[in-house]
């Protein structure tokens, strides 16, 4: 039963449907919804004409201004290429010296570098490049292999150290104790030997002896190597052992731990994972780190 009727309260007419005694009043929608409802149904449908908006199947209607996120992100990788470019170009072009003496360079180099370290040697050597118990910290003047020069760093990163690559450098810290090369007394007191290079204090009257004894064995089995001297031998791997850089510790327990099961650093290669210019980038940057520059 449906009949129009006008609310007597109200003025309103009534829907006309009647429930048990019950009218509905016919309101209008207020003018604001209305108005809201217009306008975001029209924006809809402009912003479907401009751009991509239904599926159809394997595509959809691609808009008529031709947005798209892949261009966008193809526009967005050329801009950085470009930018990169620029100043990646004027590294195959300056020699190192020239490069590390180049601020402006120096910064976007910096900036990379930075970059690439966290992503690909961080791992390892640690955020701030200061390494760890077994992996040596890069921000000292102390190298294993070469001077820390650009060119010595960027060789290690390519071929890597007791890595896989065909060229690796490769080193090894024979196990004396273990291969029962050196008796358990004469490990230690060559540990003793070597400790005393770095700490002078510690040679004195009392354990003259031990270290007489210790320098023996060290000048029989460890000179080749190390040095006459311990002060190492660059491009050898191995590592001068009368500062306070050490890989593996330099406390009396450390050291007889090196002598007695010896000592294998792996450290990757990374010709085949970087490009020549990121390996010339974290080299330069790596270099930066010791030399005091950016
Ligand atoms: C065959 C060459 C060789 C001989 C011989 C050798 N070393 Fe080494 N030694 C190395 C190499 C290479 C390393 C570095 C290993 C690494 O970093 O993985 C090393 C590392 C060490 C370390 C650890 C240094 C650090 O920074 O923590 C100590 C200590 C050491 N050697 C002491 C000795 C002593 C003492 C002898 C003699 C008993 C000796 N080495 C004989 C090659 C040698
Ligand atoms: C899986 C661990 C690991 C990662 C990752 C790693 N390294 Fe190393 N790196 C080592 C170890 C271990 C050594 C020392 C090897 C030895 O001498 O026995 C080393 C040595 C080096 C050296 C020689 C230090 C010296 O005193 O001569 C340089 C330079 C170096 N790393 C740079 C890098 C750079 C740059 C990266 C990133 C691209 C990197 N490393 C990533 C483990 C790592």
């Amino acid at each position: 039963m449906s009949e129009v009727k006008r609310d007597d309260l109200t003025g309103e007419s009534t829907t006309g449907h009647e429930w048990n005694g019950l009218t509905e009043l016919d309101t209008p929608v207020p003018r604001g919804i209305l108005l809201f409802v217009i306008v975001t149904h029209a924006f809809a449908l402009i912003w479907w004409i401009l751009m991509p908006a239904f599926p159809l199947g394997t595509t959809y209607t691609p808009g008529i201004l031709g947005v798209s996120q892949f261009t966008s992100a193809d526009e967005a990788v050329a801009e950085n290429r470009l930018a990169r470019a620029s100043w990646s170009d004027a590294l195959l072009e300056k020699s190192d010296a020239e490069i590390l003496a180049d601020r402006a360079l120096m910064v976007r180099v910096t900036e990379a570098g930075h970059q690439l370290f966290g992503d690909n040697c961080a791992a390892c050597h640690g955020r701030d490049a200061r390494g760890g118990i077994g992996y040596p910290n890069l921000t000292d003047h102390d190298w294993i292999w070469g001077d820390g020069s650009v060119a010595d760093i960027m060789d290690t990163m390519r071929i890597g150290i007791n890595a896989q690559h065909a060229e690796t450098r490769f080193a090894q810290m024979p196990a004396f104790g273990r291969e029962q090369m050196l008796t358990t007394a004469e490990v230690r007191n060559v540990a003793h030997y070597v400790y005393s290079l770095s700490n002078p204090d510690y040679s004195t009257v009392d354990n003259f002896e031990r270290l007489e004894a210790g320098s023996q064995t060290f000048a029989t089995n460890c000179a080749g190597c190390h040095g006459q001297d311990a002060t190492g031998i660059p491009g050898s791997g191995a590592p001068n052992l009368t500062d306070d850089a050490w890989v593996y510790g330099g406390e009396i327990e450390q050291i007889i731990a090196s002598v007695h099961g010896g000592r294998v650093g792996h450290m990757p290669y990374w010709e085949d994972r970087l490009t020549p210019t990121e390996i010339q980038v974290l080299a330069l940057y790596v270099h930066s780190l010791s030399s005091g520059r950016p």
